[in-house]
């Protein structure tokens, strides 16, 4: 493998979505982005070269999936998850957020509660308000300093009538990749009270050495029997411009009427590029996963030892996995306006402000580890040069 992650591979005026709206979001060209979750890297070669290949077709047609394509994702799942999944239970979408959007509005009842982990995802929040339905919060409990579930009151929402839950695993932002047994918990209480699942997983490559993630979905065949999975190749592989998502059902019900749904949309057409990339990606680019995770393995722990040198006020919460690090800044005093002015005006950097994942997201910033070393040291110098300027330290 020759990727050299240490380059950076500039992306201004490319209609980047990270790199081409800093003067626009945050007041300034000169802003380092390490916010939204898209890497600095190259996409792997066997990507590049398909995609290519791809290209110089020269006519861009109507795509058709080949047997191939569902083969790469069984094979995937059977080889890095130990989780068999049969090619009939796969169904394609757009985007997981897409998924994640249909499922909220076939699964639950206008005006009903749907059930969150908060902080989360901060699309959680848009598809189960946009489509008429309630947030019905269970707040992730901050124990010495990793988020763990609070099953009491998960229980008490169940009891109270919520039928779906949306799980993020592993967890953006906190970087909780959950363990089996955690899982079992939150499966037992879903079986008990009758809780359809929608499982997003579209973070299971990328976890630390020591951790496993295991699918929600291959913990028995009762709770397989109540879980929707959403999976993407596009964030292990950094390809989330090439818009494609897939889905794991093995309820026959859920699977129909989902189905029915997304062709009721024209959602499921398939995409010049996607399908081939995807197989790339999954058949011929595992290398280039395990070096891009070992690199940014590097940079979390750099970023660890930098903060606590340099930044001792703030306190990192160790992920699990994930390229994401969510940061405790409540020791500053600022409010989200404060935060912002403080990574845009003073340090130059653009982190997420961290109430955007819910109200206990307030004084957290989440940091994009997916970059090269020199932005992440750049980036950390700057903010923890702000800090210190503040008096915080
Ligand atoms: C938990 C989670 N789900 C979904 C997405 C986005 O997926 P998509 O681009 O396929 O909608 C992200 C992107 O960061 C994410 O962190």
């Amino acid at each position: 493998m020759t990727v050299n992650f240490d380059e950076l591979l500039d992306r201004r005026n490319t209609r980047s979505y990270k790199w081409d709206q800093s003067a626009k979001m945050f007041g300034s060209e000169d802003i380092l982005p390490l916010w939204v979750a898209d890497m600095d890297f190259p996409s792997p070669p066997a990507v590049q070269e398909i995609v290519k290949r791809r290209a110089e077709i020269g006519a861009y047609g109507y795509a058709i999936r080949t047997d191939d394509y569902a083969e790469s994702i069984v094979n995937w799942f059977r080889r890095r998850h130990n989780w068999t999944i049969d090619a009939a239970w796969l169904g394609d979408t757009p985007s997981v957020v897409t998924s994640l959007s249909l499922c909220v509005e076939q699964f639950s009842e206008p005006g009903g509660q749907v059930v969150l982990q908060s902080p989360v995802y901060y699309p959680f929040y848009d598809v189960i308000e946009s489509n008429g339905r309630q947030v019905a919060k269970n707040p992730l409990v901050n124990h010495n300093g990793r988020y763990e579930m609070d099953y009491d009151h998960l229980e008490s929402l169940f009891k109270g009538g919520a039928k779906l839950m949306l799980l993020c695993s592993p967890h953006n932002p906190g970087g909780r990749v959950w363990e089996k047994e955690e899982l079992l918990k939150l499966g037992e209480l879903c079986l008990r009270y009758g809780v359809t699942v929608v499982s997003d997983e579209i973070h299971c490559d990328l976890t630390f050495p020591g951790h496993t993630h295991t699918p929600f979905a291959s913990l028995s065949p009762e709770i397989a029997d109540l879980t929707i999975t959403t999976l993407s190749v596009t964030k292990t592989f950094n390809l989330p411009g090439l818009v494609t998502s897939f889905l794991v059902i093995s309820n026959k019900d859920i699977k129909a009427k989902l189905d029915k749904r997304i062709h009721t949309l024209s959602l499921h057409m398939a995409s010049h590029f996607a399908q081939d990339a995807v197989v790339a990606a999954y058949n011929d680019s595992e290398d280039w996963l395990d070096e891009m995770f070992a690199y940014v393995k590097n940079n979390l722990d750099y970023a660890l030892n930098y903060l606590q040198e340099n930044a001792p006020a703030v306190k990192p919460m160790k992920p699990d996995g994930t390229y994401l690090l969510w940061i405790d800044c409540r020791a500053l005093e600022k409010d989200k306006d404060g935060l912002k002015q403080l990574m845009y005006q003073q340090a130059k950097v653009a982190f997420n402000e961290g109430s955007v994942f819910g109200s206990e997201g307030e004084g957290w910033l989440r940091i994009n580890l997916a970059c090269p070393r020199f932005i992440l040291e750049k980036a950390l110098k700057q903010f923890a040069d702000a800090v210190n300027a503040a008096g915080a330290v």
